[in-house]
């Protein structure tokens, strides 16, 4: 059963339906999504410093590119991990560069106590407002998103390529790609109720603190039920750092069901490539700090059988701050009988409306 509490956000009063159970392990939990807001804790930079799946396939890139190189690392966090990594695998130099105060100060006290101090230079602020001279030759930025797009690395590494690298010069990691896949949001959560885990509510709070208001947040799944997938996982968003990098993109695609059920929406989730020939890190399948994110589409659960089609047009534009994206969904199920139910969603970085779809109603109680 799920329990109703309040928070506050700027003065309003919001009430949210929270699952007390004790996160474990492999347990479907249901989070905001916490990585496109400036809001980041130790807890959060220790899910990533500890994440092996994720780490190994950074080193592995680094070891390659950054041997005799100056490497700029954006968004170093409180750990300066990918400056101190640069210099571990023979980097000349490096520019390590955060945004969030807090962990500019945490990042500096780490540099003090570092003996290769003298070749980490650290800079507070964002990459895209800040000059750096001499150019680098590589450019690491773990910047990527459980919506791969949504943290904002299409239009921060477009300036960092454009302004920040030499010519030729490359960016880690190389490719990232959202899947979208056919699900029912109950179904990912089995026999638990549909309401935010208890250790996500001060990460809620702090971001509506921090855009001043609710809104509808994006919905995280950890641990997700995958026989809960109604079909194969489709690109819906693909992401090439050394390649043709679009910072908006519109990709239409039909997603075929192949398992009789229900469906409301689709669960998006992460393949990254550090290097442009290996195996990509897949957040469905292994084990990592990236989860998947849930996107309503329908406001009641439609009967689908196999065979049954999910035609999904999914627009990524950037939002007002001009570096974190909006998304925009549009999907028509066509069924084998003929009928066919339409729906949609505007899944805004920050702002929009509060309780627009019905799954929101529910999470967010009126009072
Ligand atoms: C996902 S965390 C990664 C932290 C660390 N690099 C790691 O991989 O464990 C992203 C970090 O990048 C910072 N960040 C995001 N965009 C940035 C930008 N354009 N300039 C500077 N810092 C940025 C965030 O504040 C956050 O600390």
């Amino acid at each position: 059963m799920y329990e109703t509490r309040e928070i506050k956000a700027h003065g309003h009063t919001v009430r949210v339906n929270v699952d007390p159970a004790p996160e474990r392990e492999d347990r479907p939990a249901l989070w905001p999504t916490v990585g496109e807001y400036p809001i980041y804790d130790q807890f959060l930079y220790s899910t990533m410093t500890t994440d092996q799946e994720r780490n190994e396939r950074f080193l592995a890139a680094l070891a390659k590119l950054a041997p005799g190189r100056r490497v700029l690392d954006i968004g170093t966090g409180e750990d300066l991990l990918w400056a101190r990594a640069s210099l571990q695998t023979g980097a000349r130099n490096a520019l390590a560069v955060e945004v969030i105060e807090d962990a500019f100060h945490k990042a500096a006290d780490t540099l003090t106590a570092l003996d290769q101090h003298d070749q980490i230079t650290l800079l507070r602020g964002e990459s895209t407002a800040l000059q750096f001279a001499p150019k680098a030759d590589i450019c690491v930025a773990e910047i990527i998103g459980s919506l791969a797009g949504a943290e904002g690395a299409a239009a921060v590494l477009t300036d960092a390529r454009n302004r920040h690298l030499t010519p030729g010069g490359l960016v880690v990691p190389h490719r990232a790609v959202t899947l979208a896949a056919p699900v029912r949001l109950s179904t990912l959560l089995p026999g638990q109720p549909v309401a935010f885990a208890e250790a996500s509510l001060p990460y809620l709070q702090a971001i509506f603190d921090w855009h001043g208001r609710p809104f509808d947040i994006r919905l995280r799944i950890e641990h997700p039920h995958t026989d809960a997938l109604l079909g194969d996982g489709t690109p819906i968003e693909v992401l090439d750092f050394n390649g043709e990098l679009r910072t908006e993109q519109r990709t239409t695609t039909r997603l075929t069901i192949t398992q009789a059920g229900h469906v409301d929406g689709v669960l998006t989730w992460l393949n990254l490539w550090c290097l442009p020939d290996e195996e990509p890190l897949d957040a469905l399948r292994m084990k990592t700090n990236w989860a998947s994110i849930y996107l309503p589409l329908f406001g009641e659960p439609v009967p689908v059988t196999p065979g049954d089609v999910l035609e999904l047009t999914v627009e990524v534009a950037l939002s007002d701050d001009g570096i974190h994206p909006d998304y925009h969904l549009g999907a028509t199920l066509h069924t084998t009988s003929g009928n066919k139910h339409h729906g949609s969603l505007t899944s805004p970085h920050h702002g929009g409306p509060f309780r627009a779809h019905p799954v929101y109603q529910a999470l967010f109680p009126a009072a």
